[in-house]
């Protein structure tokens, strides 16, 4: 468990923002369609993995303006007026094809602010590296939101090496240093470690900021080829005979550490290689679970049995 205030909190890439090393992804928060919000958990559930979240020093939330269609926003801002406590927030823009200029940056950046009931936000990111705009002009949109003082710092998301180098570069040029680049990484996702974007993220000080960083449910051991989970993470699922003998060992390294769960192990994985995981949680429970990565270490030989398995799949 989390031992101490604060204690192990880390700076955000090259900025003096203070996160909890594990954040909590917000996707689900109401999200009907992908997630099920509405039916097996709702507004009550989410509001409690906030508060359970902030009492285990986890203080960065992340969401973006197209979850839930505005939804998580929403509900994380009234999570935050509630609570009354500080928090980092995090959110995105979309890219979508018809927003071309800067301006479409600032008008749905004023969105999520009015959407978050707040005047700045901590963290920025363009979600998607999508055509036709060119990554520099996002990147000046960025540093100009900076500069008015709506965000704090700035980042991307699913940016490979390239568009990765191309932001930082254009940011540099600003004297906006890119905080973070947020992409799949986990266990059943080391892409970031093969393409060398974890180590081009550790070269120029951005924080690699993991998300589905429990394969979506399949590394917490719960869903099986039997029992695979709801909706549309069947495709996800197709997996899950394959994995048995990786959760089979995040199951037997959880238990050398005083009885981890494999949601526990597969987090403190990723942590252990220099990343901050965002695991969704829909209710406390789940917050709980995940926040229990916190406050110890793999060791080394078991990060690198981790790595072998994972590398068998
Ligand atoms: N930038 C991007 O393009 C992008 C893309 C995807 C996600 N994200 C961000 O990353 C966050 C996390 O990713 P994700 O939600 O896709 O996947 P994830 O964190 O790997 O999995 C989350 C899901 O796993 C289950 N779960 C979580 N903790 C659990 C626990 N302790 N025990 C049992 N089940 C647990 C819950 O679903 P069930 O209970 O239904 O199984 C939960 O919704 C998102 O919320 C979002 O903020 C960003």
């Amino acid at each position: 468990m989390n031992d101490g205030p604060l204690a192990e909190h880390v700076l955000l890439g090259g900025t003096d923002i203070r996160i909890s090393p594990l954040g909590i992804g917000t996707w689900a928060w109401g999200d009907r369609f992908y997630w099920g919000y509405g039916r097996e958990y709702g507004e009550d559930d989410v509001q409690a993995a906030f508060g359970l979240a902030l009492d285990r020093n986890v203080n960065f939330f992340d969401t973006a303006e197209v979850y839930g269609f505005g939804r998580s926003e929403r509900l994380l801002g009234q999570a935050l007026r509630a609570s009354g406590k500080p928090a980092v927030v995090a959110t995105k823009f979309m890219p979508l094809p018809w927003r071309l200029r800067r301006a479409s940056l600032h008008r749905a950046l004023r969105g999520s602010l009015r959407r978050l009931g707040v005047q700045q936000v901590d963290l920025y990111q363009i979600h998607w590296p999508f055509p036709p705009v060119p990554i520099e002009r996002w990147m000046q949109a960025l540093a100009d939101a900076v500069e008015e003082g709506l965000v704090r710092a700035v980042g991307v998301s699913n940016y490979n090496v390239d568009q990765l180098r191309r932001a930082h570069e254009a940011l540099a040029k600003r004297g906006v240093p890119l905080a973070s680049n947020q992409v799949e990484y986990s266990l059943l996702q080391r892409g970031p470690e093969r393409s060398g974007l974890l180590a081009a993220c550790r070269d120029l000080g951005v924080t690699l900021i993991a998300y589905s960083p429990l394969g979506q449910g399949l590394l917490t051991g719960k869903y099986t080829a039997g029992h695979p989970p709801p909706g549309a993470r069947r495709r996800r699922a197709r997996r899950l005979g394959r994995i048995e003998p990786l959760i089979g060992l995040l199951r037997q390294i959880g238990e050398a550490h005083g009885g981890k769960t494999p949601a526990q192990v597969a987090l403190n994985w990723t942590i252990c290689k220099g990343t901050v995981p965002i695991p969704g949680a829909k209710n406390a429970r789940q917050a709980e679970d995940n926040a229990g990565a916190l406050g110890w270490r793999l060791a080394g030989d078991e990060v690198a049995a981790l790595d072998a398995a994972s590398e068998a799949l």
